[in-house]
């Protein structure tokens, strides 16, 4: 079976400014073996890590991501809404983390955020950033347009994709398939332990969202899912030490 992955949300989005390369290296110190980021992009077609279409909640700047060019970008304060201590941090670039993920051999978790904003073309610019980087086996991309998951397998089938979704889809194993996905990214209650196993038979791993209580972390892991994507890298490397030393 592959390795189970500890995806770090946004970074280590609990402890420093949320896609930043900040909570990225974070993230790492904390154990993380993967990191889930969100993909939008500038007017002037450079490719940044930010959740929100909007500047406004995370750098003050009333403007969409759309609307400013890399250069503008740069300028933003991306972490004093978080702390005064992390002023400095920008709004990254893909690439940045791009390399800190080949350096560190983590798992990245791209979202591709063109469910609300199309950002035409963005699924071939991303994969020809990945594959720029030689982090094709490394990276996973997701997304709630799944339309956009269906083109990446058609441009690079040997990326893997990961279906996102929030309900309680009917055997979401056959619809993964319906996309060519190779992972479920379920909201965390929208899982059921036969249906990890059911999506296991077909090939296919969970990795639930956002699962911060380690109470269900363990209650995910005892269902069989392949990696957890949480905001607290640490406290889920503790739950899986607790549970590799009471499997000796
Ligand atoms: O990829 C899991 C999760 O990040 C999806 O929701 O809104 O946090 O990007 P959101
Ligand atoms: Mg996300």
């Amino acid at each position: 079976m592959a390795q189970f992955i500890n995806f770090a949300h946004r970074g280590a989005s609990a402890y420093c400014p949320e896609n930043t390369m900040a909570a990225f290296r974070k993230a790492l110190e904390l154990g993380a073996t993967g990191i889930e980021t969100d993909v939008q992009r500038t007017a002037d077609g450079r490719l940044v890590l930010i959740h929100d279409e909007s500047l406004a909640r995370t750098t003050g700047d009333e403007r969409l991501v759309q609307q400013v060019n890399a250069e503008d970008l740069a300028q933003l304060d991306a972490g004093s809404w978080f702390d005064p201590s992390f002023a400095n941090e920008r709004v990254p670039a893909l690439e940045e983390l791009l390399e800190l993920g080949r350096q560190h051999q983590l798992v990245l978790n791209l979202e591709l955020k063109n469910g609300i904003v199309p950002y035409p073309g963005m699924e071939a610019e991303v994969i020809r950033a990945v594959r720029s980087f030689d982090m094709s086996q490394q990276v996973i991309i997701s997304s709630f347009n799944h339309y956009s998951l269906a083109l990446c397998k058609v441009l690079a089938p040997d990326i893997r994709t990961g279906v996102l979704y929030m309900e309680g889809l009917y055997q979401p194993w056959n619809y993964a398939n319906t996309v060519g996905a190779d992972s479920l990214h379920a909201f965390k209650y929208a899982i059921l332990p036969e249906w990890v196993e059911e999506a296991a038979a077909q090939g296919i791993a969970y990795h639930p969202f956002t699962v911060n209580d380690e109470a269900e972390m363990e209650r995910l892991l005892s269902y069989g899912v392949s990696g957890i994507i949480t905001d607290y890298p640490d406290r889920l490397r503790e739950v899986l030490s607790r549970k590799g030393a009471s499997a000796t």
